[in-house]
Order: C-alpha cells, then structure tokens, then sequence
C-alpha cells in the first residue's frame, strides 16, 4: 500500500544537549557531512509531508541561521523554555494552529532514523485506525528510555518515563523511540491536558497516549526493525557510533553499486558523495562534501578529497584535495596537495609532492615532481622540471603564470608572477625567469658557471674530499692517457 502522506511532521530539538559538552549545539553537530539536525528533516521530507515544524529553544539564533540555509522549507517555533516534551508540541500547535490529519513527531538528534522506518510507522497507524501509534523498540538496555507497558492482551497501556518507573516496569525491554504518528485534532485537545506532576515536573508527551486511551481511542505501537535506527545522539560517543552506522550504511549502498571498498572499516564518505561503478577505494581514504568520483577512477590510500570532482579512470594516490577538478585518466601523487581553483584536464599530472592552487593544467601536462604552482595556466603537453616553483606572492598581491602549450620549464625554475612562457618556450634548469619567454625561446636566467682548478687540494688540504680528489686526479691521468 502507498504511505499515506503527514499533515504535518513535527520536530523536538529545542533542548541543550549538555552530554555534548559542547559550545556547538546538538542538533548542529556533523555527521558524514551533514548536520545530526538536517538528518533529520531529510528523512521527515521523504515522507512528503505538508507541514515541516521544528521546535527550537536553546541558542535559537545559531539554530534558526543554520535552518535558514539548509531547511528554509521548515517552520521554526521558538519554545523559549524547555517544559518537556508535551511542552514541546503543545507549542508547536499553538503556533500551527490546527493541523487536520496526521502529525508525525520525531527528535532532531536521531540522525539514523530512515524515511522507510517512519513510512512503516505511518502505515501502521494508518491501517490500525489509530488515535496515536509511538514507535517502539526492543533494546538490550533500555536504561533511561520510557518503557512500553502493556497489557496481559499484548495492548498498550502507558508509557512510563526511567525516573518514574517501578522496579517490574524497569524490567521491561521495550522502550519509547519517541517518535509517534497521532491523530492531529486528538493530540491538539489531548496535549493541553497533559500535567506535569511527575518525576521531572516536566508535561510528558508520552502522558497524551494514556490520556487518548482513557478516552477510548485506539492506542498503537510499532516495533522498529532495528534498534539502532531509533537510537540518539546525546553524547559524543553516541555521535561516533552513529558516525560508524550511517558510513556503514553509506558504503554497504556504493559496494552494491559497483564500487570497490577494501577497507570499509578505514574508509569515510559522507551522505552526498558520488561514486560511479568501478570506482575502488583504497584503505586510508575520506571522501567529504559533494565529492564526485567517476567510472573506474581509484582513490587512496590514505586521501581525503573534499568537494572534489575525479574523471573516468584517474588515479588520486596519499593525496589531499579540497575543491579541485581531476580530470579522466590524470594522475594525482603520491603525496600532492590540490587547493581550490585547481582543474587538472585529461591525462595532466600532478606528482609527487606537489602543491597546487588555483591552477589550470592542461591536456596530458605534467608537473610530476615537487613543484608549487599557484595561480597559473598550464598549456596542453606541458612539462614542468623537478622542483619549479610558481612565485605567485610578491607579499601584498598574487599574480598569474602562464605557460604556453608543450613549452618544457626546466628543473628548479622560478616562474617570478606575472610572467608569461610562450608556446613550445623553454627555460633553462635553476633560471629565475621574471620576464616573459617568447614562443620558441629559450629562457636562461642564471649565473655563469666557473671552475676553480685545485681548490680542494689548496683549502681543504688533508680532508677525504682532497683524498678522492687526488684519487680522481690519478684516475684522471690514466683515463686521459687512453684516450
Ligand atoms: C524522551 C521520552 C522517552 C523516550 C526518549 C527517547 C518523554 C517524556 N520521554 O525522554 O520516553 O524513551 O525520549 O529518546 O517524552 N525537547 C524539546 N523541548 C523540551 C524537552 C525536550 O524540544 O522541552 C526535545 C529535545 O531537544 C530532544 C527530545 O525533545 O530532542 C527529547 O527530549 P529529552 O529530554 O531527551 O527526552 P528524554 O528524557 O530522553
Ligand atoms: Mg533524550
């Protein structure tokens, strides 16, 4: 059957999440590239909902800021005290008003919880003619969750809270996800019923089951598959163990498209990344933010990419790449840097202990070998020596490099910015070269070689530099007299 579509979802994050220990709060915390919050609301907007409502209290500025940007399509209700979660959602409807239909309420720090498990819940409610139906589940320690009393029938009867329980209810294994499906008219009218006469002196939402069963509406739960989904953030140990799940999850998904994960356990991608088929990741690697990586390309070990676009078939080895574009078959490292602004074409190259920013690399270019290259434009079959770097900085502004089309810079050559290589242009090894080369030309900008003969004997006499400068001489002699 088709899952009937919310009148309204509701999200509780207004409390502090103090287990955090953190000037950031809870709900803002990141997991694979997204915030525990924003979780959230992507799996309450799979369900196509009407109406997306987030209770938010603490720091509700840096709350609302950070929902204006990624969720404008929810409506943030401001609970400036947080009175429980009754509280919460009785709020949350004043600021609606009535929400004919069904309201679905859920947390904002259950960041594993997936569209299917509350599309199930939703079926549930729906198919039993529900007045509320709370999704349940049966965990091995249900410490500090309400818990699900039934009766001998196997119907639900309350929810009792940790701090309220006695001893047989402590017992009981099935605890309160506290997401709930209700009936939206009964829970307006039941919520305002709800005392706060309790352990916590807080008004309970759990209280509105008991309250709508006493009134002899039909009262619902549905067990979740697995435990793991409905389980909190509220630490950050909580927060590394959802981090490990969801990567999991992430990953299970991409091998089963195709895409070759040695290592799992070592290997971390976050929700927005793309992997085509083919595609193998080697152990050590991060991929973060819309990192991008197509058919064939390998990647790692040990390289962290964000925001980064590979091409068909390159190769990205212990690199670090952060807004850079790889092209098809280019080859990245061992042990390079790519900054933003740098675009690799097909088959350019940039090595081994290369750093790179804000450059253009032509078709099949190379800079294999310890280079700098800061704001530059690198023509197609080009070739950049051993160690050239690219002085784009002059202390105050940075200044562009152009090197032409198949033009060869010569090993430990400073490009002095802004300076132009022509086409086919050369520069000589160890040339400071701060002015332009035409097309063609070879620049040399280095001073002239002399040799002192007999130095070492006459200034370091008696060293073992002197004594194989000597042997050589000997040699030397030899050689020359054969020849
Ligand atoms: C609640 C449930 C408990 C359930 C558990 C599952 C109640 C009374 N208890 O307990 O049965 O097993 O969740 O995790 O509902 N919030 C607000 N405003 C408030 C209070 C809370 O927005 O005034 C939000 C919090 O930010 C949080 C959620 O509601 O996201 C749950 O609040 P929390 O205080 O963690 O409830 P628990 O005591 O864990
Ligand atoms: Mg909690």
């Amino acid at each position: 059957m088709s899952v009937p579509r919310p009148a309204a979802v509701i999200v509780l994050a207004a409390g502090e999440g103090t287990r955090m220990k953190s000037r950031t709060p809870k709900i803002l915390h990141e997991l694979c590239g997204r915030a525990l919050v924003d979780h959230v609301l992507v799996a309450a907007r799979g369900l196509d909902p009407e109406r997306l409502i987030i209770v938010i209290g603490h720091e509700r500025e840096r709350v609302q800021a950070h929902l204006a940007g990624t969720s404008p399509d929810a409506q943030a209700v401001v609970q400036v005290e947080q009175k429980g979660t009754g509280h919460a959602v009785r709020t949350a409807l004043e600021a609606a008003g009535v929400i004919d239909g069904t309201v679905l309420v859920t947390y904002g720090d259950t960041p594993l919880l997936r569209t299917e498990t509350l599309a199930a819940l939703l079926e549930r409610h729906d198919e039993d003619g529900n007045a509320v139906t709370v999704l349940t589940a049966e965990v091995p320690d249900p410490y500090g969750y309400g818990r699900i009393v039934r009766d001998a029938s196997g119907a639900v009867l309350e929810i009792v809270e940790e701090k309220d329980a006695d001893p047989a209810q402590r017992a009981i294994k099935e605890m309160n996800s506290g997401v709930y499906a209700f009936d939206g008219r009964l829970l307006a009218d039941a919520v305002k019923r709800v005392s706060a006469s309790n352990a916590q002196g807080e008004e309970y939402l759990t209280d509105v089951l008991s309250i709508l069963r006493e009134d002899g509406h039909r009262v619902g739960a549905h067990i979740a598959a697995d435990y793991v989904e409905v389980e909190g953030v509220n630490d950050r140990v909580q927060l590394a163990f959802a981090r490990k799940v969801l990567n999991a999850r992430l990953l299970e998904a991409h091998m089963r498209a195709g895409v070759t994960v040695v290592d799992p356990a070592g290997t971390w991608v976050d929700v927005d990344v793309i992997l085509e088929a083919d595609v193998v990741i080697h152990p050590g690697t991060q991929l973060h933010g819309c990192t991008t990586v197509a058919m064939g390309a390998e990647i790692g070990p040990a390289s962290t990419l964000t925001d980064t676009i590979v091409g068909e078939g390159a190769l990205v080895r212990n690199a670090v790449c952060v807004d850079a574009v790889i092209g098809p078959e280019a080859l990245v490292g061992p042990y390079a840097y790519l900054r933003p602004g740098t675009v690799l074409a097909r088959k350019a190259k940039a090595g081994t202990y290369v750093e790179m920013k804000n450059a253009q690399v032509g078709e099949g270019a190379k800079v294999p070998h310890l280079s700098y290259v800061g704001d530059a434009t690198i023509g197609a079959g080009a070739n950049i020596g051993a160690s050239a770097i690219f002085v784009n900085y002059d202390g105050v502004n940075k200044h562009h490099t152009t090197v032409g089309e198949s033009a060869f810079v010569g090993c430990d050559t400073m490009l002095v910015a802004p300076v132009t290589i022509g086409d086919g242009a050369y520069t000589a090894a160890g040339s400071v070269i701060d002015t332009d080369v035409p097309p063609g030309a070879i620049g040399v900008a280095r001073g002239r070689q002399r040799n002192i003969e007999g130095w070492v004997a006459r200034r370091r006499a008696g060293t073992r530099s002197a004594e194989a400068a000597l042997r050589a001489a000997e040699a030397g002699k030899q050689q020359g007299s054969q020849t």
